[in-house]
């Protein structure tokens, strides 16, 4: 009896010792309210929804936190909430969460537990899309670029050097959101078991696996499969229930649907609004009427429905994904979709008629238009020094010497985790001219310099050039952008970027190189201030850096930067990479969040890699380009 009481108390000590050292923490607030709720969650027995057994229909809207600035988090869960929603979709990004195996971030716009809650105070259920990965137009669809360290990875199947890594990621990503559960008294109401695995398929025990890695760290929501009507066969798993993808409706959808799964309700998870954008190509935009009437469709019969996206938001960093199929093709730095929000918030059309239609599924009326977030111009930022490339160079560190190219990722740099994103330069000496040819070895693209002088550009397709012919011994510069790593398709496991294999003069393949590691991140950015910048009356060839200032006399408001005359490059705001801009188009203006802006002296940093503008404009709207309609 003695020994039991003892037991009992040690065991209550424990848990007192537990939150209160919880209570230091966000989650420690949440966890005491949370521990003694159980509710009933969602339930897909038969063909309708059950919330704490009531019939539910999921009227559901895509916006990523890590998309979205963190002041405008809850304004773009009230319009959604004002348009009729009653479910927000987020994917979680690895790469970001975890930017060095081992190191994890959860703070700012990564602070999942405090987006999670927002969505909980403004009334909506959540849907966690918690991948490994993510798909998404997203840097290696979402997957950490650290991974593919190892030269025989195999990513999203059941290879231990990827299973040990997401069970590491898992370990520490889960227990952020048992808490947020439906059933424990959060906005969570399932969640979607990897991404469209029937596209991919290469591992028959690698859903199970994800799914136990779930279900084994605390998740007891409903768990769903996510695929398009092409994956869908090989993409469901037993006790799980599959959702489709799509933007037009064809008629044998549902009944395919029911074939692969019967009486269970229908989640249209991803109903595509509009769709993304690649460099060089066309601002793609979705007919408004087309998206309502397939909206109806779907709620006619009874469906329920994902908008993905109701808010894209914005690619901030180098983190836009890629396609390649026939041909490599860069995403640009706007993730506005065509969505019914656009990429700042601001309402469409698709908006309105959407909000028409979704009051007929509420039995009150529907909440009033939150007021729109006003735009603001700053008149022209003050361009005022420039440093070329070449002089920061001297002051990066040692340069890594190595005999044969190193690819990006496998760069003896940031605690063994090599470089992820952002530029490279291999340098090596050369002696008189002749052809260089990079026989593909160029992810994604380069800049080719003599001496610094530019000699041209290289990519997937232009793969040679002429070095002019000069006796004597020269520096050959290859400039090598990562232009953002492909996230869908057969082509995950060979992202390698940098230089990944040898590149030849003459057809001898070019030995001995100092690689310099130049990821651009912000403590790089920030560290540039202590260089001896030039007068902008020198330099504006080549690659450098350029800044100015932008100036902001009263509360900061949003506001575009109009990189008209700019060539090829990055910005970046105070030291934050707000992302790339290309004259190839289709998009011409960057978001600028009015909460990254500061009353008083904003500092803007632009790498520009061939030709700097005469100016620079802030605008009170956005250009995306010219516009070609889905088909
Ligand atoms: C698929 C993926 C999403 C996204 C869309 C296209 O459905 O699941 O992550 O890539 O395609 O925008």
């Amino acid at each position: 009896m003695r020994r039991e009481r003892r037991r009992r108390l040690a065991l209550l000590g424990l848990l007192g010792l537990t939150l209160l050292l919880l209570s230091r923490t966000r989650l420690g607030r949440i966890v005491p309210l949370r521990m003694f709720i159980h509710r009933t969650g969602l339930q897909a027995e038969n063909s309708q929804f059950l919330l704490e057994d009531k019939p539910i229909t999921i009227l559901g809207g895509s916006m990523h936190y890590f998309r979205v600035p963190v002041a405008h988090w809850r304004d773009r869960m009230r319009k959604m909430k004002a348009c009729g929603l009653n479910t927000l979709t987020t994917y979680v990004p690895w790469n970001l969460h975890e930017p060095r195996r081992g190191k994890f971030d959860f703070s700012g716009i990564l602070d999942l537990g405090v987006f999670l809650e927002v969505a909980a105070e403004v009334g909506l259920w959540v849907i966690l899309r918690p991948g490994p990965y993510i798909c998404s137009e997203w840097d290696l669809g979402g997957l950490p670029s650290w991974l593919l360290r190892d030269k025989n990875m195999q990513l999203r199947t059941t290879y231990r050097g990827f299973t040990e890594a997401t069970e590491a990621y898992f370990d520490e990503l889960i227990p952020k959101v048992i808490w947020h559960q439906y059933s424990k008294g959060g906005p969570i109401i399932a969640v979607q078991v990897e991404n469209e695995y029937g596209s991919y398929a290469k591992d028959a025990n690698y859903m199970e696996f994800i799914k136990t890695a779930l279900v084994s760290r605390g998740i007891e929501e409903l768990l769903l499969t996510s695929d398009n009507k092409d994956g869908l066969s090989a993409g469901t798993i037993e006790g799980v229930l599959a959702t489709i993808n799509f933007q037009k409706i064809e008629p044998v959808l549902f009944s395919y649907l029911d074939s692969i799964q019967s009486n269970k309700p229908v989640l249209v998870m991803e109903y595509w609004t509009g769709w993304f954008d690649h460099w060089g190509g066309d601002h793609h935009v979705f007919d408004v009427d087309q998206m309502i009437s397939t909206v109806s469709d779907v709620l006619i019969k009874g469906a329920s429905i994902n908008l993905y996206m109701f808010h894209g938001g914005t690619n901030f960093g180098f983190m836009s994904g890629a396609l390649h199929f026939h041909e490599y093709r860069s995403d640009v730095t706007s993730y506005d979709y065509d969505a019914p929000l656009t990429e700042a918030g601001d309402y469409t059309s698709k908006y309105y008629k959407l909000r028409d239609l979704l009051s007929k599924y509420h039995v009150d009326p529907l909440p009033p238009v939150p007021p729109l977030i006003p735009k603001a111009t700053y008149g022209a930022v003050e361009l005022k020094r420039c440093l070329s490339l070449w002089d920061v160079l001297a002051s990066t560190g040692e340069p890594i010497r190595s005999e044969e190219p190193i690819n990006m990722e496998n760069l003896p740099v940031n605690d063994g985790n090599g470089q992820s994103y952002g530029y490279t330069l291999y340098e090596a000496v050369i002696y008189g001219g002749g052809k260089f040819h990079t026989r593909g070895n160029v992810r994604d693209r380069a800049q080719v310099f003599v001496s610094t002088q530019s000699v041209g550009s290289v990519d997937y397709k232009n793969q040679e050039l002429d070095i002019p012919e000069v006796p004597g011994y020269r520096k050959l510069q290859i400039l090598v952008e990562n232009c953002g790593r492909v996230n869908y398709g057969n082509k995950l496991d060979t992202q390698r970027k940098g230089l990944v294999g040898d590149v030849f003069l003459r057809d001898v393949p070019l030995r001995n190189f100092k690689i310099y590691s130049l990821d651009m991140n912000q403590t790089f950015i920030n560290g540039l201030n202590s260089q001896h910048w030039s007068d902008l009356s020198e330099g504006k060839w080549g690659p450098t850096f350029y800044q100015g200032a932008l100036r902001v006399n009263s509360q900061p408001q949003d506001t575009f930067l109009r990189m008209k005359g700019w060539k090829k490059g990055v910005v970046f705001l105070n030291g934050k990479n707000l992302g790339r801009y290309w004259d190839i188009g289709p998009q011409e203006t960057l978001y600028v969040p009015g909460s990254w802006l500061w009353p008083g002296v904003n500092e803007i940093t632009i790498f520009e890699e061939y030709k700097a503008g005469e100016s620079l404009y802030t605008v009170d709207s956005s250009f995306l380009g010219r516009t070609q309609y889905v088909d």
